[in-house]
């Protein structure tokens, strides 16, 4: 190569790694950071930016930059806060939430402005049924999936009369109703359903009214702080060892340390577990542990997920995130590597996923069994348009 022709090589290379280095993509993280759900807002950051950064700081051929929102878990501000992220900082994709309420008003603005949606949390059956969009996407489980792998799990032990305890909103509502579906299928009775308001913790009244109905076992939903709360001051009620209790993951995952041992040996259902035996889990955990000095949770995973099935929508189109239908394409077709096990999207853009049992033990939920295979949500009024 002469002096000249060399020249015009090095220039054309500059120009095409410049053209690379154009490509960007600007996430906008709209999670709670302060409330009974904050430490699940930093769980699902660290998850999405530890992906991230495992890549040099891209996905999928586009540089990353984020705008973010503490949306506080509540839904009267939800709107707002996702119309600060499209219209005032002009994000391509909304990554969000962690509560059901809040992700069901982020989807409407991203149905509107048909920006692209990936929920790494938030299980409101709705968004991967009546509300079901081309533009969104869920890396984590409907509020469905994990509280309906349980009904046979209490059938098989013998337990027939339950009691059920949650918040009342659509994500307590909906994972009781879940449960139901398949334990009152198998001939369980449901003895009575408590709920009490978002995000209260004054547990006294049901826990004696629970005492009084002697079920056989409670099944809850509650997770973050509440569920600290609920699991301590059931055992310190004394119920712990006459009426057992069990609920979907979410009440031991991330919770066990501050329960102080008040959960231990409670067994929970959920798509993650602790001592899953895949080498992309053992490689996620020792990466985040570098990363954060602590150990993973399932909302560190969905939050991972959530990266992973960007940057697979992002490489399909080489990092050009304006071709949005190509993007599309392929994150519906993606299969997710996944610390939880690798799964593909359903037809509605929800995880076809095992839900695992667990049996807390310290601070972990070591996986008892797979409780419920490649679990598909019936996706009841989805049309996807
Ligand atoms: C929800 O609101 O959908 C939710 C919140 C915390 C854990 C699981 C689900």
């Amino acid at each position: 190569m002469n002096k000249f022709s060399w020249t015009i090589a090095v220039g054309l290379l500059g120009a095409a790694v410049a053209a690379h280095a154009a490509e960007e993509v600007k996430v906008g993280l709209m999670l709670p950071a302060t409330g009974t759900y904050a430490r699940l807002g930093t769980a699902i950051t660290n998850g999405f930016k530890l992906y991230v950064d495992e890549n040099g700081g891209m996905l999928g051929g586009a540089s990353v930059s984020y705008a973010t929102v503490d949306d506080e878990s509540d839904p009267a501000k939800a709107t707002e806060n996702a119309n600060k992220l499209v219209k005032r900082d002009g994000v391509d994709v909304l990554v969000g939430t962690v509560h059901s309420g809040v992700a069901m008003a982020m989807a409407k603005v991203a149905r509107g402005s048909k920006t692209l949606m990936i929920v790494p949390n938030a299980g409101a059956d709705e968004l991967t049924g009546p509300l079901c969009a081309p533009n969104i996407f869920r890396t984590s489980f409907t509020n469905w999936q994990p509280s309906y792998a349980m009904g046979p799990v209490l059938l098989k032990k013998g337990i027939k009369r339950v009691v059920t305890l949650t918040w009342k909103y659509s994500a307590g509502l909906q994972a009781i109703e879940g449960f139901k579906e398949s334990f009152t299928a198998g001939g369980g009775e449901i003895v009575q359903e408590l709920t009490l308001p978002f995000p209260n913790t004054e547990f006294q009244p049901y826990l004696t009214e629970i005492a009084t109905l002697k079920p056989d076992a409670v099944f809850v939903f509650f997770a973050g702080g509440g569920a600290v709360k609920l699991a301590k001051d059931y055992a310190a009620a004394g119920l712990k060892d006459s009426i057992p209790l069990y609920g979907s993951g979410f009440l031991t995952d991330g919770t066990l340390a501050a329960m102080g041992g008040a959960g231990e040996g409670l067994l929970t259902t959920l798509h993650y577990a602790d001592g899953l035996d895949n080498p992309k889990d053992k490689a996620f955990r020792a990466s985040y542990e570098k990363a954060y000095g602590a150990a993973p949770d399932v909302y560190a995973v969905q939050g991972y997920d959530a990266a992973q099935l960007l940057a697979a929508g992002l490489a399909a189109v080489k990092g050009k995130v304006e071709d949005r239908e190509g993007m599309i394409k392929a994150m519906a077709a993606a299969r997710i590597d996944s610390p939880r096990g690798s799964f593909a999207m359903s037809p509605a853009h929800n995880p076809v996923q095992d839900i695992y049992l667990r049996e807390a033990r310290g601070d972990i939920n070591p996986v008892v069994a797979v409780a419920a295979a490649a679990l598909a949500d019936p996706a009841r009024g989805c049309r996807m348009k």
